[in-house]
């Protein structure tokens, strides 16, 4: 009957809907973790293992690195740990949309693109206790997307 072709032609535009949006969020995730401009891998930032485990690491040299996903609606590590006087170079990507990263109080404030990673060098002097926020509007969720950094 018409009712059902209603349905499965509803059906097929919500799957077409899908797959729109899965293929643009996968497309975002090219640009700048593949360095080769030749050769595309969509899937790079999902095999980066800095992003598929968050976390803060101790470099050879003392100094720290700290990988950071910020998505819909938090940030990952969280709290992230770092020592007191330490070197700490962040790493921050996006899996889906624009955010912030803002260590509040700090003059760590950047913008987070998706499929892009945003540096930065940051020294830890005395142990505390510093929020994060995201200051890019980034969907309904924006204003409780909130993390902590602390120092110890
Ligand atoms: Cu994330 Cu606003």
């Amino acid at each position: 009957t018409y009712e059902k072709l209603w349905l499965a032609a509803s059906m097929l535009l919500i799957v077409g809907f899908i797959a729109t949006v899965t293929y643009g969020a996968v497309g975002l995730g090219i640009a700048m973790i593949d360095d080769s401009e030749s050769s595309i891998n969509p899937d790079a930032l999902d095999e980066d293992d800095r992003f598929t485990d968050p976390r803060v690491e101790e470099m050879d040299d003392g100094t720290y690195e700290a990988y950071v996903v910020a998505e819909q609606y938090r940030f990952n590590p969280d709290p992230l740990e770092v020592p007191a006087n330490s070197t700490v170079t962040f790493y921050v990507t996006s899996p889906d949309v624009i955010h912030g990263y803002e260590i509040v109080g700090t003059n760590v404030n950047t913008m987070v693109i998706p499929g892009e990673v945003a540096t930065m060098t940051v020294e830890f002097e005395e142990p505390g206790e510093y929020g994060v926020v995201c200051n890019e509007y980034c969907g309904a969720g924006h204003h409780g997307m909130e993390g902590e950094v602390h120092v110890v």
